[in-house]
Formats: structure tokens, sequence, C-alpha cells
């Protein structure tokens, strides 16, 4: 074969993802350079992708047996600005004491216990006003706390082995990166101010509407956990390393975690957010 000439070489690593359609194409153009693209489609909701408890909330139950059922129910708390700290309060006793709607609560911790959205939710706007701050603190911790970590591993690995799979995974995590910081930084600078406003708007304002909309935001938005996925794969199936066990663990510890979390933050943006945005414009252009 001649080297020199271009090889069209393909490999689809992965079809059909978990928590949408995920395709990783790797196309050699020239031997020994591999490109990777990385091609989404539609998100479903996929019950199985969340690895939860499925118990379904309800007022009476203690938040800390509900925490040993689902530890991933911390990372909402979190989200939500209360301690970790709950004593043996039920949770209704929890949101009286934070002024959180139990409605509210109860809809958000079903989804991270792996029950499905409810079809048709029904939020008050101070719900949504809250919904929009839990949305911005998941941000900060994406931005801050789990990329970061991730980035981290990925370097320590890089320093620890030569596969030059690992240089094209660090590029493609950095590129990736760069669009999430993006998408954050719309939504915190563009659309929830956007919502706020509207949340506060009174059907005499003059908000010019037409200049954006909660369905504009809707068509825009995309679902930034997909490409974990095809992290995840990479490093399962084609990264040629030896040992480095811990490490490795912890990188696929804090991909689960993080992929985990931008499942049900996207869950909320389009299952409560985008609805109630729609619904609250029709309601004031009626
Ligand atoms: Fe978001
Ligand atoms: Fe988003």
């Amino acid at each position: 074969m001649n080297t020199d000439s271009p090889d069209f070489t393909l490999k689809l690593i992965q079809l059909f993802g978990g928590a949408g359609y995920s395709t990783v194409i790797l196309i050699r153009i020239i031997p020994n350079n591999w490109v990777l693209f990385s091609i989404f489609v539609e998100k479903k909701y996929f019950p199985d992708m969340v690895h939860a408890s499925k118990i379904k909330v309800k007022s009476y139950m203690k938040m800390a047996d509900l925490i040993d059922a689902n530890p991933n129910l911390l990372l909402m708390l979190q989200h939500f600005n209360i301690d970790f700290r709950v004593s043996d309060q039920t949770v209704m006793q929890l949101c009286t004491g934070y002024s959180i709607s139990e409605n509210l609560f109860v809809g958000i911790a079903n989804l991270y216990n792996g029950l499905g959205p409810k079809a048709h939710p029904l939020f008050t706007r101070d719900d949504l006003v809250r919904v929009i701050e839990f949305l911005k603190q998941s941000h900060d911790y994406y931005r801050s706390d789990k990329y970061p970590q991730i980035s981290s591993y990925i370097r320590q690995l890089q320093e620890n082995h030569s596969a030059k799979e690992l240089k094209l995974l660090e590029k493609f995590f950095n590129d990736y990166f760069a669009e999430v910081l993006e998408h954050l930084d719309y939504e915190d600078n563009i659309a929830f101010p956007y919502f706020i406003h509207l949340l506060k708007e009174k059907k005499s304002d003059s908000f010019r509407r037409e200049l954006y909309s909660s369905i504009e935001y809707g068509e825009h938005h995309t679902d930034i956990e997909l490409k974990l996925k095809d992290l995840k794969q990479l490093l399962l199936k084609y990264v040629k390393i030896e040992n480095d066990l811990d490490l490795r663990r912890r990188l696929f510890f804090a991909l689960y975690e993080l992929e985990f979390d931008l499942y049900i933050h996207s869950l909320i943006e389009e299952t409560i957010l985008i609805p109630a945005g729609v619904s609250i414009e029709q309601e004031q252009d009626a």
C-alpha cells in the first residue's frame, strides 16, 4: 500500500448511546493522523441511563434516607444551596426551612431518582425563579469544579503515558469544554435574564419579546452531555494505556457523575423551564 496516499479509513466507535443517539467517527485522512468527528442526533428520555433508586419521593420521607438510597441527591441539594446536614428532617420540613415549594423540590428529586418528567408540570412563578437559580448554581459546579477536575485527570494521564490516543482525547476534551463554556455563558447572559424578565413582566409592560422567545431558546438548546459518552467509550475501548487504575477510575467516576448531572440539568431546562416560558408568553399575548 502506498503510505503517502490519503487513506480514508473510518471507524464507527459508537452508535445509539444511552442518553440519546451519539456517534463518534474516527477518520484517517493520512496515515497515523486520525481526525475525530462526533455526530449527535436527537435526545430522548432514557430512564435506564439514570443510575438511580427509582424511589418516588413523598413529603413525609426523611431526606437522610433518600440520600442513602441515591447519593446523587447531594448534587441536587448543592444546586438548591441546601446544607447536607439534614438531620432527621422530612422533605416537607426541609422545604419549609429553605422556603422551597414542595412541589418543585419533589419534582426535581424524582428526576434525580430516575423517574421521568411529568407531562404537564405546574409550577408557580416563584418556583421558576428558583429553577433558574438552581440551573445557575449547576453551571458554577460544572465550570469551576467538575470540568477542571476531569481536565486535570486527563492531563495527569498524558504526563504518565505516551499513547497517541491520549493526545487526541485531550484535544477532544478541550474543544468540547470550550463548547460547554459557550453554552453556559449563553444561558447565563441571554436565556436566563430573558426568563427572569418574562416571569416579572406584567401584561402592560412594553418588553419587546419579538427579540427573543422560549421557543428560540429551545430550538438552539443542545445536549452538552452527549460527548461525555463518547469520551468514556474512547477510554473503555480504544485508548491503549496500562495500569494507573486509580487515576483512570477517578476519571471514569468524574465523567459518570458529570454526565448524570448534566442529563438531569437538560431535562429541567427542556421539560420545566421551556414549557413554562412558552405558556407564560401565550398567556400574556392572549
Ligand atoms: Fe444550563
Ligand atoms: Fe442547557
